[in-house]
């Protein structure tokens, strides 16, 4: 049984599609959700940076955390075979250029994964000055993604 599991987890290592995930309305709940929680958490930050006279270290550092939680949690499991046609929460807006461009949407998906961790770091400075040049970086790499693989409207 324990060798059994040592197996499971090294294959899940290996290759994000053994992650559960559930079937294909599942997957993009999750994914409309765990996207959904990023852009609050990016929200809070953006308001904090505009109006300096609420910035709160531990806040940015709090929702900083949370984006990196949400980045490292395996988003990649989400994206099953067949999840750019149907209904999650609304209708999926991932195109299926995602499953057509494997290597781009790869760079696009590390990209974001990289700066939200770097992000988390940045935040702990509690510097505005770093944290609205990282901020930058951040917002950037959700924009490369959604640039190539996210329908512009609801389809
Ligand atoms: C690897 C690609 C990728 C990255 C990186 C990415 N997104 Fe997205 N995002 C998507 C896709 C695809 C959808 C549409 C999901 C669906 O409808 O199935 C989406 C949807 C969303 C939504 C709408 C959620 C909903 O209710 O349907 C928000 C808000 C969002 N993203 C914010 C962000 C922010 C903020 C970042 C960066 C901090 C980010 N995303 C990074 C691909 C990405």
């Amino acid at each position: 049984m324990k060798k059994l599991s040592l197996l499971l987890t090294s294959l899940a290592l290996l290759n994000a599609s053994y992650a559960y995930a559930g079937p294909i309305e599942d997957q993009i709940k999750y994914r409309q959700s765990a996207y959904s929680f990023i852009g609050w958490n990016t929200n809070k930050i953006k308001s904090q940076l505009d109006k300096p006279e609420t910035f709160s270290k531990e806040d940015v550092i709090a929702a900083a955390n949370a984006i990196a939680a949400a980045a490292n949690s395996g988003l990649g499991a989400l994206y099953g075979p067949g999840t750019d046609q149907g209904e999650g929460w609304h209708k999926t807006r991932l195109k299926p250029e995602f499953f057509q461009k494997p290597e781009e949407a790869k760079k696009v998906a590390i990209a974001f994964n990289l700066e939200a961790n770097e992000f988390a770091k940045v935040a702990e400075t509690g510097d505005p000055v770093q944290i609205k040049a990282k901020f930058g970086k951040l917002t950037q790499s959700c924009k490369a993604c959604h640039d190539s693989f996210r329908e512009k409207d609801p389809k």
